[in-house]
């Protein structure tokens, strides 16, 4: 008994000790296989983008360009685009499109899918190949400046670019007044200038911000491959920022001769208001400190408003360019 018993024992062991390490050993496999996709899908490596890039370069014939994209000049003063995803292609992207895009030379909306939109939207698919999670957003952002640039009949032929959200509501008469006291031949980064996460401050997403011709070479020539200057963030406008510090382009001061922002955060009722700024952390997020307070804080040449509902947009766009004020 004592005999078999010890025989058996050790070639139990062996077998449990093999199975174990054979079981390990498929599992640490099936784990590194895993991870391996997990890195190669996840939309904040750089692969992601790669493969998304040479995608639609690759099929560029099946991105969706709406007619009214066609009918728009290719060269000229301020190219404009707005970034959106099919979540607000139902109530903010035909507001942005009826009131303030059509001013730019050439306005479109880079979006993911055709869904629901119609013709007399100037609208591109830009993005079909990109996440549409708000996190994934500098990538969008980074295509977007690209492909603005060096593509088709987008061509760097403009003197200005304009990248502004589906919530962002412009006054483009006051942008053009202003960008015609600049040289777009030298680099310029335009915006409302926010202080944390960069050194030289960045320009917020939400109010928009503007690149000259000469900043839009630069990101394009020494920036967009560059991964190791210019990689994914979190936050869309932290990470543009970030890239142009590396090449010494940083934000311009965009305040009227009064100190007032002319591109701005807020809506005029928050600003009017100061609802919530002390909220907002004044102190620690705006790079040019407070705000003022009350209808002081709104400056007359004032270029961009953000968290603009669609219904804000048409009220904006009706007291802007519909309503006459009579002469007493
Ligand atoms: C755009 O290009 C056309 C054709 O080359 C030219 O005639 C026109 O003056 C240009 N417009 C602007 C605003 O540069
Ligand atoms: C990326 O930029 C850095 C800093 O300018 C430079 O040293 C490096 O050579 C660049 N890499 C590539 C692949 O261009």
């Amino acid at each position: 008994m004592k005999g078999t018993g010890g025989r058996v024992k050790p070639t139990g062991l062996r077998t449990l000790a093999f199975c174990a390490l054979a079981f390990g050993g498929l599992l640490l496999g099936f784990k590194m296989i895993r991870f391996g996709m997990d890195y190669w899908f996840d939309f904040k490596n750089e692969w992601y983008f790669w493969r998304a890039y040479h995608m639609t370069m690759t099929t560029q014939s099946s991105i969706h360009i709406s007619e009214s994209v066609w009918s728009q000049p290719t060269n000229g003063s301020l190219f404009c685009f707005v970034i959106t995803a099919p979540l607000h292609h139902e109530k903010r992207v035909p507001a942005v499109s009826r009131t303030w895009l059509k001013r730019c030379d050439h306005g479109e909306i880079f979006t993911s899918s055709q869904e629901g939109l119609d013709e007399n939207i100037p609208y591109r698919t830009l993005f079909q190949h990109l996440d549409d999670s708000y996190d994934a957003l500098f990538w969008k952002s980074k295509l977007a400046i690209q492909y603005s640039y060096s593509y088709m009949q987008i061509s760097p032929e403009f003197d200005w670019y304009m990248k502004a959200d589906d919530d962002s509501y412009v006054i483009v008469e006051n942008l053009k007044a202003f960008l015609a006291t600049l040289d777009p031949s030298q680099p310029y980064y335009l915006g409302f200038r926010l202080r944390p996460h960069v050194d030289h401050g960045y320009n917020s997403g939400g109010a928009g911000y503007v690149l000259s011709r000469k900043a839009v070479e630069i990101f394009s020539t020494q920036l967009f491959t560059n991964f190791s200057i210019c990689p994914f963030n979190i936050y869309e406008d932290v990470g543009i920022g970030k890239c142009l510090e590396e090449v010494n382009v940083y934000p311009h001061d965009t305040r009227d001769s009064e100190g007032r922002q002319m591109f701005n955060l807020f809506t005029p009722g928050k600003m009017i208001r100061q609802a919530d700024l002390e909220a907002e952390g004044q102190e620690k997020w705006f790079y040019d400190g407070y705000l003022n307070a009350g209808f002081k804080a709104i400056s007359p040449d004032s270029i961009s408003f953000h968290h603009v509902s669609p219904d804000m947009m048409d009220t904006f766009e009706a007291a802007l360019y519909h309503i006459r004020v009579r002469q007493k």
